[in-house]
């Protein structure tokens, strides 16, 4: 099993791009990173943590769109892991592989920024590790604070995005060409 995931990482970074796909992909997985993050902080900063909770539920989609912009069109987007926190998340079939090889990996340890996975239709797939930053341990980790715990309880009952450690993978943002 280990080898045949490696063989599959290895084998689906390694074709030859011909167009834009892959330049598109980073600008827009940084830009949704990074606005993602600022709300978030900007919002724990000014209300708290627990505060921050619903805040990311109501507007991660919102957020995602403004960051992509005109590319809203041309490619569909998303963050997926092997331990979900919303279940609208969860790992389409081509995402389970390679959640299999990275999960509980540290950072380092697969020498991969991201990863593209040709689908049988020819369109592809574009996913960049996350990895588990001191800042994420407030809602990730493994002694997330009482009030920050009841408010994630509330609004996701199956939580099972806790317990990480720093520097764990967490999940993969991604992005994938619409057929
Ligand atoms: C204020 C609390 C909070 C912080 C801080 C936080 N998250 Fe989350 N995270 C959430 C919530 C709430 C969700 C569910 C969002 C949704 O409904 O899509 C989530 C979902 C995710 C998902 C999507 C997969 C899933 O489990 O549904 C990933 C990946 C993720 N977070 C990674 C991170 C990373 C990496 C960091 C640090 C850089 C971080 N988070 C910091 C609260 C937080």
């Amino acid at each position: 099993m280990k080898y045949l995931v490696l063989t599959l990482l290895f084998y689906s970074s390694s074709y030859a791009v011909d167009d834009n796909f892959i330049k598109d992909a980073k600008e827009l997985t940084s830009e949704l990173k990074m606005s993602l993050m600022k709300n978030l902080s900007d919002k724990m900063g000014k209300d708290g943590v627990a505060a921050a909770v619903p805040f990311c539920h109501a507007n991660v989609k919102l957020i995602a769109k403004k960051a992509a912009k005109n590319k809203v069109e041309l490619y569909e987007f998303g963050r997926t892991s092997h331990k979900l926190r919303n279940s609208n998340n969860s790992p389409q079939p081509w995402a389970h592989d390679y959640l299999k090889a990275f999960a509980g990996r540290k950072r380092g340890e697969i020498k991969k920024d991201y990863i593209v996975h040709k689908l049988e239709n020819g369109k592809r797939v574009f996913m960049e590790p996350l990895y588990v930053e001191a800042k994420c341990l407030l809602c990730h980790g493994e002694n997330v604070s009482s009030n920050v715990k009841d408010k994630i309880q509330e609004l996701y009952p199956d939580d099972k995005a806790f317990g990480f450690k720093l520097d764990e993978f967490r999940g993969f943002i991604w992005i994938k060409e619409k057929t």
